[in-house]
């Protein structure tokens, strides 16, 4: 079983099992868990729950929420060091979820962008669950007291929800949750799409050309990169105005471990053929890696069953302690509590 540090500072993430993860979240997330883990206390999460805010096909989800877990430990994340589990398997989840949906303003919910995106492209399921889904996030961080949570750029709304419903409820009932810093890195934070650099890239586009899964194969990212949009002119030089260029150097800087203006200067005076092909290597090389490692995890099924079982064990054991204190703190009665 992990055990963790009372001299480390927590953390807390998660994805959620739809669709294959593409290179957004892994550098966006993955790649950063797995380089804190030795740092701090880690819990990271397959967010089932949130997964079907969104309809989803059940055996398709009980597939992918092993492989996502798979696919954690394939870029490197340690089972003997962070606690892994499945969202779903510790109810304490759902049940502080309530708890601050009674906290939290209707308002405040109509303002998430993702909200608003997610109703525009679900029209025909626009569910309560849609709505109060940044409300289980702020659980899933809150529960464990998280004091710092690696994500991309898209999660900081929601992060920010978290704080104030955590800030509102220390307030109205004392001191009770950490209130958490979001953990976000400048290149990487924000991918975007290879065939329209002006959106995210996002598993949920049908275009597969526009995001490169953690398990394409060498040919297939080479090919991606080649024909990934890019604007007019011919220099290698990020630029607001300048989008798809942008997108493939922060790729590149991110991958290669290189800054933006040493990418810059390694490309200066060559093409836009030229540098498409080192992105396309560079990201092949990496993944490459990560492929081979998904297979053999995936090829050992009881060893993913033990690590999530003892995984919600110990995230559970975490969860029940916030839980009891809020209960109390709210003033649901309990036989077991001290007169
Ligand atoms: P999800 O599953 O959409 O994405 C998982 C992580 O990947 C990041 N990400 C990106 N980063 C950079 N560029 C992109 N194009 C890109 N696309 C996705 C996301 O920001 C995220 O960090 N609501 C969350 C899951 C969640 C969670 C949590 C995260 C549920 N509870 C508690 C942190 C803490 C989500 O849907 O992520």
């Amino acid at each position: 079983m992990v055990q963790f540090s009372k001299d480390k500072k927590t953390i807390f993430s998660g994805a959620q099992p739809t669709g294959n993860l593409h290179i957004g979240n892994y550098l966006g997330a993955l790649r950063n868990w797995a380089l804190l883990q030795n740092d701090y206390n880690c819990i990271y999460c397959v967010v089932d729950m949130h997964a079907i805010t969104v309809r989803q096909v059940p055996a398709e989800l009980r597939k992918r929420s092993l492989e996502t877990l798979a696919r954690y430990m394939a870029c490197g994340i340690d089972p003997e060091k962070v606690i892994f589990f499945i969202q779903s398997h510790v109810p304490e989840h759902a049940q502080l979820s309530w708890v601050l949906n009674c906290s939290t303003m209707f308002g405040e919910l109509s303002r998430m962008t993702q909200f608003k995106d997610k109703t525009a492209r679900h029209a025909d399921n626009v569910n309560a669950g849609l709505f109060t889904y940044p409300v289980l996030m702020a659980a899933d961080i809150l529960l464990y007291n998280a004091d710092l949570v690696p994500v991309g750029d898209d999660q900081k709304q929601h992060l920010e929800l978290a704080r104030d419903v955590a800030g509102r409820f220390n307030a109205a009932y004392s001191p009770t949750f950490t209130l958490p810093e979001p953990y976000i890195l400048k290149t990487s934070s924000r991918i975007m799409s290879l065939t329209d650099p002006t959106k995210k890239m996002s598993k949920s586009d049908t275009n597969t050309q526009s995001w490169v899964s953690l398990l394409d194969t060498r040919d297939d990212i080479i090919k991606k990169f080649k024909r990934a949009v890019t604007d007019s002119g011919s220099e290698i030089r990020a630029d607001a105005e300048r989008p798809g260029i942008t997108n493939l150097i922060n790729i590149y800087s991110s991958f290669s471990g290189k800054s933006v203006e040493e990418t810059e200067k390694e490309f200066e005076g060559k093409g836009y053929g030229d540098f498409k092909a080192a992105v396309g290597e560079v990201c092949a090389d990496a993944l490459g890696k990560i492929r081979e490692n998904f297979d053999s995890f995936m090829n050992d099924r009881a060893q993913l069953d033990r690590i999530i079982t003892e995984g919600a064990q110990a995230a559970e054991a975490i969860a029940r302690k916030t839980i009891s204190k809020v209960y109390r703190k709210i003033g649901f009665y309990s036989p077991e509590a001290k007169k």
